[in-house]
């Protein structure tokens, strides 16, 4: 029998991209997925994806698609309680132990709430195998944090019940694959805050850094995480061997990393190079600057933890379990297409 996969999020960034590396590499794979609109393109170029409406708050079309498939995949909202519970509900009623993929993000190891640290090189470097009980030990005030605990809990008391894998990406650069969003987030939100400064004309726009501007944090090319995503969903698909669940199931995917000034530097130069700003040069501003960026997101703080912030993750189990090799471009090769996509989309 085919495996049974439920897909959440597929037409993001990140999810799309994971939907469209599973179909075209297991189109034996009975997929479904849950979309609240579906574009246009969806069913032309998945005609054997089953779609069901519904959002993240729909707890009874979530449980039950849950509880109905192998695998799950939950990708879209990395802070939203209620669409975790409720998958993990519908798995729970399965006669057989079901597997969960929770898509969360390495912001969890942030020290954005430290003030003395924005914008300097903080020297911990995380390892989703050494740090992790550190990590499950977190404050509640940590990004994602809210999220990650409920999967935790679960694989505690019901671990001979259900196996979780916790995807933990680092900022991710590169173009995605799937049929609605194909930008991430960090490099369009740059650039986007970077014209505010300079008064709100493009031509205007300074890039930016905060302190020394040394505060570094890891990357990952949408490719090299898909490909983890598929690693992993595989091995659940063939019940979980040549993976690790419950209390090893954490999976760091950063590649690189970057200061970001090294990323300020490069942006400011390829945007002078194409004529789109005049001065590429990065100007230092004040934590109070940083504190008005992106100050309409819901998130509290957010522009600290993208701008201003370390979370240097090394992804030791990919490495020990599938001998993690990065095959796309690295940041600052793939940084041009993304610049020059985000100043589009303005
Ligand atoms: N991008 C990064 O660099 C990065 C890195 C690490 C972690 N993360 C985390 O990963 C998560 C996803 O990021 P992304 O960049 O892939 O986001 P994205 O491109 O905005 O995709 C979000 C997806 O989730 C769906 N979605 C969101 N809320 C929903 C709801 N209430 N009901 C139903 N569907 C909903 C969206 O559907 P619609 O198409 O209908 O809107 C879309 O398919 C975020 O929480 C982010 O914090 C992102």
């Amino acid at each position: 029998m085919s495996p049974k996969i439920f897909l959440t999020g597929g037409t993001g960034y990140i999810g799309g991209t994971t939907l469209d590396t599973i179909a075209t590499a297991h189109p034996e794979y009975e997929v479904t997925v849950m979309l609240r609109k579906t574009p246009e393109t969806f069913t032309t170029r998945y005609p054997n994806i089953k779609v069901i409406k519904g959002d993240y708050d729909s707890f009874d079309i979530l449980a039950d698609a849950a509880e109905k498939v192998d695998v799950v995949v939950h990708h879209g909202d990395s802070d939203h309680e209620p669409s975790i519970n409720a998958l993990i509900a519908g798995l729970l009623r399965r006669p057989t132990p079901g597997f969960l993929l929770h898509l969360s993000g390495t912001g969890i190891c942030s020290d954005y709430h430290d003030e003395s640290q924005l914008g300097r090189l903080n020297p911990k470097v995380w390892s989703d195998i050494s740090s992790l009980p550190e990590i499950r030990a977190l404050p509640n005030n940590a990004l994602h944090r809210n999220t990650e605990k409920i999967p935790h809990a679960t694989a505690a008391e019901h671990g001979d019940k259900i196996k979780i894998a916790i995807m933990c990406p680092p900022d991710i650069y590169g173009q995605g694959r799937g049929t609605g969003k194909t930008r991430s987030v960090y490099i369009p939100a740059f650039i986007a805050e970077s014209k505010t400064l300079g008064g709100g004309e493009i031509k205007d726009a300074r890039v930016f850094y905060v302190n020394e501007g040394t505060n570094t944090k890891s990357w990952v090319h949408i490719d090299d995480l898909a490909a983890i995503f598929l690693k992993v969903i595989e091995a659940a698909a063939n019940g979980g061997g040549g993976a690790e669940w419950n209390d090893k199931g954490y999976y760091f995917t950063g590649t690189q990393e970057y200061s970001h000034l090294d990323i300020a530097t490069a942006t400011g130069k390829i945007l002078a190079e194409h004529n789109i700003i005049s001065n590429p040069e990065p100007l230092q501003v004040s934590i109070d600057e940083i504190d008005k960026m992106l100050s309409w997101y819901p998130i509290p703080h957010l522009s600290r933890y993208l701008f201003a912030s370390n979370s240097r993750t090394k992804a030791e189990r990919v490495t020990k379990l599938f001998g993690y090799n990065a095959k796309g471009p690295g940041l600052l090769e793939s940084l041009e297409a993304d610049v020059l996509d985000a100043v589009k989309s303005m």
